[in-house]
């Protein structure tokens, strides 16, 4: 017998479960000490009220013989999916129902999904990246190739046709660096995978928090992404499902390779690996599409705006550059006097205790940077503003 030997490959510990066991640590040492946590980018605002009433009626028809629900569709209930249909088309994109799977969340498909592709298949990530795309992969075994994410790209790689790859990950509004593509920028991304013969996985887990005109919220406002393109969300950020798991993964009926079709590959392992989300939680997530959940989560969202907000201007103040922050719940900064980013992690953590996420934990070109997130409550925000601002400008 043998373990699978391509973990011995991926660092022991996943990026934010160091950070949390480094930051125990320091609290069990200095516990007079309060911490402000701009880490993992966890929300801290309560569920919407219409999720909540969704839900609460979801129980209690668990709770009547007549209205009982045993096992549901793994790929998700209709209601669902319909919703989901509808917030696209609303947006112009049109899928089919049953292009659109349920899920737990978003990081479990991103992984997952790696199922319907070959282990031969070479990947192309950014660099910093997401570091689910990167450990997924080394876990099976497959090669890995990067490309660059840096200050002369506005951290927005483009594609390069002499680099061949047959899966490429983009994330956008993208993490950790807060930067996002237009649709222009898609479309080319679009066109060199559909010459290629390549699939984009593309992340859109921040599509919420784009505002400006001309950026893209979903990778099939591209003309031609249906035959290259799987698309990952989640209700994690914009509804504050983090706790309450639920995303969804769109796989059009268009993506085929081999005479194979993605869509049938994915629900057959679906169907034959994952339970599906409990039907109180679809309950809950179908009511964010209604009048009512649209308003609140719209409410939250600005909330947390008005958090990256309050970080940018900080960031601005301390004359210290930073991407993100507007079209992103992330605020991505350099870190002052060339501290490396677990440097600047431990000085931040042991003067002023805020935490953040060290660049360098989402790859060498996130080296010398340093991720802030805005899902932290308005008053952890404004308080670690006003001690980085006092620590910084000395
Ligand atoms: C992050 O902080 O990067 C995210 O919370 C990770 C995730 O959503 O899995």
């Amino acid at each position: 017998m043998q373990f699978n030997s391509h973990f011995n490959q991926v660092s022991q510990s996943y990026l934010f479960s160091t950070i949390a066991k480094k930051v125990a640590a320091y609290s069990a040492a200095n516990p007079d000490k309060t911490i402000l946590r701009l880490g993992i980018g966890d929300v801290t605002l309560p569920l919407a009220p219409a999720v909540i009433s969704a839900m609460h009626a979801a129980v209690d028809e668990m709770g009547a013989k007549e209205t009982f629900r045993g096992y549901g569709p793994e790929q998700g209930y209709d209601f669902l999916k319909e919703a989901i249909q509808g917030y696209y088309a609303a947006r112009g994109v049109s899928l089919e129902r049953d292009e659109i799977f349920v899920s737990d969340g978003a990081k479990s498909d991103v992984g997952n999904i790696l199922d319907i592709f070959a282990d031969g298949n070479t990947v192309l990530v950014p660099d910093p990246v997401y570091p689910v795309y990167v450990d997924t992969n080394v876990m099976a075994g497959r090669k890995v190739m990067y490309m660059d994410a840096n200050e002369a790209n506005g951290f927005l790689p483009m594609p390069d046709y002499s680099v061949d790859a047959d899966v490429i990950y983009l994330c956008s509004p993208n993490n950790p660096t807060g930067a996002a593509y237009t649709v222009g920028q898609l479309r080319e991304w679009v066109d060199y995978a559909n010459a290629k013969g390549a699939v984009i996985l593309f992340d859109a887990a921040y599509e919420c928090f784009v505002s400006q005109p001309g950026l893209a919220r979903s990778i099939f406002e591209v003309e031609g992404a249906k035959t290259c393109a799987i698309e990952f969300c989640s209700f994690s950020k914009t509804a504050g499902f983090t706790g309450t798991r639920c995303g969804y993964t769109v796989v059009p009926f268009a993506l085929e390779r081999g005479g194979m079709s993605a869509n049938k590959m994915w629900l057959r392992r679906q169907t034959t690996k994952f339970n599906g989300v409990a039907y109180i939680v679809q309950r809950g997530a179908a009511a964010v599409f209604g009048p009512e959940g649209q308003r609140q989560i719209q409410a939250n969202l600005d909330y947390y705006r008005a958090n990256a907000a309050l970080i940018a201007d900080c960031m601005d103040e301390l004359g210290i550059r930073y991407t993100g922050g507007k079209n992103s719940p992330y605020i991505w900064l350099k870190c002052p006097g060339g501290m490396d980013s677990w440097k600047f992690f431990d000085y931040l953590l042991e003067n002023i205790q805020v935490v953040g996420t060290p660049g360098a934990g989402f790859g060498a070109n996130g080296e010398g940077f340093f991720r802030l997130t805005a899902f932290g409550s308005r008053e952890v925000t404004a308080e670690a503003v006003q001690r980085l601002k006092k620590l910084l400008s000395r």
